[in-house]
């Protein structure tokens, strides 16, 4: 039998749903997921994204039932982003312990709890009139004088009860200071998971239109990754891991599946990726096309995303998933 169709053993373990079921690689779960959020300060009412369909920016009332219907869905964490209502040029409000993510986490924390885990993006380009990352000289965007900013932010979000601080800023040192900060305020428990190797990419796009975060002059190639590369992924990995950073993060995360499995194989360290806005917007185009079948295709993706090699799946589809996956 064997002789006359030898590919026949491997037919066979594909014949049956519950077979390739049993033997399947890779195993998307919900529990892989986490749901990033808008909390917008200058709004009343929820209102869709106009660059992100089927997305929402939340005023800061309704942020908390939102979480609430995310946790009851199965998906065991979040992460807030904040838009809010005034920029200026040391992003005061990043940090300010009044400011839009701050009272967000508080009102979450406050009403459920260790219900859902809290993760928050902390970066100034929402915060900052001439949104760029960080602090701005000349044109320049400083780094070493930015720090103190993002561990600031970080501190505040640890304080009002995030679980975990995300930096995404792509500053060198940050995580160090972030870890110090945290620490010397007792806030060791607190989780850094840290974009180590974010990609200057085209598909933050959607995103930036969502978070009203372009830059206003440039671009953020100083102090992002050049998408050329990925030995420069490994290196800022390697550093992220050695200052502190307890799960590293890949971004975007479709067109980089092969820097998620250099990472993830190099380091064996709890790794996720972050399937971003432009992702999303193209499969929502093109589904809105009738060109793919929706479903179907974010099912692929974030299988592909998984059998890279990561643990977490940062996606807009999260409640999507959820439900499909139930
Ligand atoms: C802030 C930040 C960005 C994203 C997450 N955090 C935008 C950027 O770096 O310009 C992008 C997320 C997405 O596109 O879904 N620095």
């Amino acid at each position: 039998m064997g002789a006359k169709y030898p590919n026949l053993r491997f037919r066979r373990l594909r014949q049956f749903p519950s077979i390739r079921n049993m033997i399947a690689e890779t195993k998307l779960l919900k529990t892989d997921l986490i749901y990033p959020l808008f909390v917008r300060e200058d709004i009343n009412s929820i209102q869709e994204i106009s660059t992100m369909p089927g997305l929402y920016h939340y005023p800061l009332d309704t942020i908390t039932d939102e979480v609430k219907s995310v946790a009851d869905l199965g998906i065991p964490a979040i992460i807030l982003f904040g838009i809010p209502k005034h920029k200026d040029e040391k992003a005061s409000y990043a940090y300010a312990s009044e400011g839009i993510v701050q009272k967000a986490v508080r009102s979450i924390k406050e009403e459920l709890g260790n219900k859902i885990l809290v993760a928050t993006d902390v970066c100034l380009c929402q915060y900052m009139s001439h949104g760029h990352c960080g602090i701005v000289e000349n044109g320049i965007i400083l780094n070493d004088p930015t720090l103190e900013l993002l561990a600031k932010t970080a501190l505040s979000h640890a304080e009002a009860g995030a679980d975990i601080v995300a930096p995404s800023d792509m500053m060198d040192g940050r995580v160090r200071a972030i870890r110090k900060k945290l620490d010397e305020n007792k806030k060791q428990d607190t989780i850094i998971l840290s974009y180590a190797a974010k990609y200057a990419s085209n598909f933050y796009g959607p995103f930036r239109g969502a978070a009203f975060s372009s830059p206003q002059f440039g671009d953020r190639s100083s102090y992002q990754m050049d998408y050329r590369n990925s030995d420069e992924a490994i290196r800022e990995v390697a550093l992220d891991i050695k200052e502190g950073a307890d799960i590293i993060m890949v971004k975007p995360a479709l067109s980089y599946l092969d820097v998620i499995y250099r990472v993830k194989t190099q380091f064996q360290y709890p790794t996720a990726a972050y399937n971003v806005s432009g992702e999303y917007g193209m499969v929502k185009a093109a589904a809105a096309q009738g060109l793919i079948d929706e479903k179907k295709i974010v099912l692929e993706i974030l299988n592909s995303i998984k059998r890279a090699g990561a643990d977490l799946i940062l996606t807009y589809f999260a409640k999507d998933v959820a439900k499909w996956l139930d």
